[in-house]
């Protein structure tokens, strides 16, 4: 099965960043720096790539809603995965944090950003500061800093820990608590790709989203759009948890039945009991009953 995301995730010492370029790491960026900014947003909305974070946006598109002409714009990275029973954005942070500093220098090139910030649910500190030092390498290597690559971008990323509020992953409601508000959603319009963070145009993209990016530059917007179902394209980490006897985070291709992931990746129900019923998304999602474990996920 196609591995997008997953396919060097156990390499010792990945989230160093010599490891990370042995591993092809940070290759996307001259493929990326070659083209216009607004030419990096079309192979992005080509190749359908849709949010990870929960709505299932189209990232591209997304990205295309910024207000023109209005500068500073901002990026906000959603690190907050409060859903209960999800824990896949965590395993990106820890064992591959130069993979989303990639992705999130792309998307900045992109959409014409010079600061981004990673804001993390309060008790993700130690994948913040795993991040910290993968941020000060980048730096120290030139990836991140002024004039990066000769590509005329500058760009600094700053993390920041949130205080443990499910409600913070909402993207306003992540916004404010940034600007050290109190963590409540805000009315919409207007939109943040209009006012976002401290009023200006932001982006604000799921953590597994931005991570998918550079393999999209890398391989093409037609590859990534050839995998999955005709409205979820590319692959999806699944958390799988319960009475499982495999519990963890594995990468699927979109359309993969729900079957395949509980019986062959998870290993089958604990001590072979029957499959009663399961809940196919986070808290938000209905319990499905057994007969529906056929279901694709999408
Ligand atoms: C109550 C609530 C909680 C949410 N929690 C998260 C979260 O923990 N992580 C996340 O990425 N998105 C979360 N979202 C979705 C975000 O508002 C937003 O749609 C997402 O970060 C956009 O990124 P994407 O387009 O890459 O998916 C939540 C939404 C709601 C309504």
């Amino acid at each position: 099965m196609t591995q997008i995301l997953f396919k060097n995730i156990d390499t010792k010492g990945l989230n160093s960043i010599g490891v990370y370029e042995k591993q092809g790491g940070y290759r996307s960026l001259k493929k990326t720096f070659d083209k216009k900014p607004e030419e990096i947003i079309e192979i992005v909305k080509a190749s359908g790539l849709r949010g990870r974070g929960g709505a299932g946006f189209p990232a591209g598109l997304k990205w295309s809603f910024l207000a023109k002409d209005v500068f500073p714009r901002y990026l906000a990275c959603n690190a907050d995965e409060s859903e209960p029973g999800t824990c896949k954005d965590r395993e990106l942070l820890e064992k591959n944090p130069h993979l989303l500093i990639e992705g999130i220098i792309v998307t900045c090139y992109a959409c014409r950003i010079k600061t981004g910030y990673i804001y993390y649910r309060g008790e993700f500190q130690h994948a913040s500061d795993l991040m910290d030092k993968a941020i000060e390498e980048a730096h120290a290597k030139g990836y991140l800093g002024k004039n990066i690559m000769g590509s005329g971008l500058d760009l600094d990323l700053h993390t920041h820990l949130g205080a443990g509020a499910y409600i913070c992953g909402e993207e306003s409601a992540l916004l404010n608590s940034l600007e050290g508000r109190r963590g409540e959603p805000r009315l919409k319009p207007p939109f943040p790709a209009v006012e976002g963070l401290y009023g200006k145009p932001t982006v604000i993209n799921n953590v597994e989203t931005l991570c998918v990016v550079p393999w999209i530059i890398n391989e093409g917007a037609e590859k990534h759009a050839a995998l999955g179902t005709e409205k979820s394209k590319g692959t999806k980490l699944v958390s799988v948890s319960g009475h499982v006897k495999k519990p963890g985070n594995y990468e699927i291709v979109m359309g993969t039945p729900t079957s395949e992931l509980i019986f062959n990746l998870a290993g089958g129900i604990r001590d072979d009991n029957k499959l009663k019923a399961f809940i196919p998304g986070g808290s938000s999602a209905n319990i499905l009953p057994a007969d529906k474990v056929d279901v694709r996920y999408d």
